[in-house]
């Protein structure tokens, strides 16, 4: 049975730098708060007409492409994770296969925010296994800095999220023992409505109007310390089980690659794995939390800086909305 290999990573994070000063003039918050509550510095927002989210995800994708030596040809599918696609329908999965000279290849959008690269990943990796396809383009793109509200009634979430893409190419290989090793998914829909955007959803028969818009119920709802709590309960627990399953151990992680929900959350993963600094990838600072765009563009970044080699040992989890969560271990 062939396994999968990324043989190309991707990144595209907007131009426009806001930092946490550039928000302190427009709600009330300060730098202080926001890094010792998050550990980030600054986030970038997209320009509109310059750059989309399909656009992002197009630019990261030709990277990642020309990386691996790949054509948009030769690719057999494209799974795109994203919470806040270009338009309400279609996907965005159908507008990244119109954006390059791609075939008539399937575009698969996945809802799984945080966790949803992990998703498209371990879903594009079950493709490559039964022979199905050989070439998948899995991206995580997300434009967020229009959903939160820069104003004093959403600080508490704008002030955390960013925009952003990343893209990896899985090609099939059959050297044994190399490529995606094994991945695990889990949700908890108990949790459903402890990080989620109630609106414009379908459960009301009038989805939009000025009188919500006006009441803030558009804004999404986050109970952070509940995510808190969760998020360091099954961050280490997804990462021992998919490498229990491969029969490895922490002290076999050459690095962990983890969303980049608040660097609260990845010191505390990291100190529970007892991993050192150098073995966990934090860019927080810069990008702030990109949601499905997170683990993309932190690979992608650590493998630029060239802190993954081949035959490295690289894990990758994700917790977030759903609750949804999950990991991978890669041989690179
Ligand atoms: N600037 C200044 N003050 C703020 C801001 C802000 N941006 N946002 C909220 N506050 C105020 C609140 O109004 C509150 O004031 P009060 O005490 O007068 O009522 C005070 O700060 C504390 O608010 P809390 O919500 O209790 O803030 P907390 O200390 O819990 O920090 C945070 C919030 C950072 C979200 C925290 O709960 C946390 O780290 N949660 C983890 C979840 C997380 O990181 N989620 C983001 C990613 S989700 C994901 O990717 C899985």
């Amino acid at each position: 049975m062939p396994s999968s290999r990324i043989t190309g990573v991707g990144k595209y994070v907007p131009k426009q730098v806001v930092t946490n000063n550039d928000l302190a003039k427009v709600m009330d918050t300060s730098d202080e708060w926001i890094t010792e509550r998050t550990g980030i510095k600054e986030r970038r927002f997209y320009k509109e007409g310059e750059e989309s989210l399909s656009q992002m995800a197009t630019w990261a994708s030709e990277i990642a492409l020309e990386r691996a030596g790949k054509k948009p040809e030769d690719v057999d599918f494209i799974i795109f994770a994203t919470l806040s696609s270009d338009y309400f329908f279609p996907g965005s999965g159908v507008l990244l296969q119109r954006s390059l000279p791609f075939r008539n290849v399937g575009a698969l959008d996945v809802r799984g925010q945080c966790a949803g690269f992990l998703y498209g990943l371990s879903i594009a990796d079950q493709f490559i296994k039964t022979g199905m396809y050989k070439t998948i383009l899995v991206v995580g793109a997300e434009i967020q800095s229009n959903i939160f509200e820069l104003s004093d009634r959403g600080r508490s979430m704008s002030v955390i999220f960013g925009d952003g893409a990343g893209a990896a190419v899985l090609e099939a290989t059959n050297e044994p023992g190399r490529g995606i090793l094994a991945t695990k998914l889990h949700s908890d829909g108990k949790f459903a409505e402890e990080l989620f955007s109630p609106n414009p959803g379908s459960r009301k028969k009038v989805r939009l109007s000025a009188d919500m818009i006006e009441k803030g119920e558009l804004l999404p709802y986050m109970n952070g310390k509940t995510v808190f709590v969760n998020a360091l309960k099954y961050f280490p627990e997804v990462i021992r089980e998919v490498l229990t399953e491969c029969n490895l151990k922490e002290t076999d992680i050459n690095l962990l690659v983890p969303h980049q929900a608040n660097a609260r959350i990845t010191a505390a993963i990291q100190k529970e794995l007892k991993l050192p600094d150098d073995r966990v990838v934090s860019n927080i600072h810069k990008y702030g939390n990109t949601t499905a765009a997170s683990v993309p563009i932190a690979l992608c970044e650590a493998w630029e800086e060239g802190r993954i080699k081949d035959g490295d040992l690289v894990v990758l989890a994700a917790f977030g909305s759903g609750f949804m969560w999950g990991s991978a271990v890669i041989k690179w």
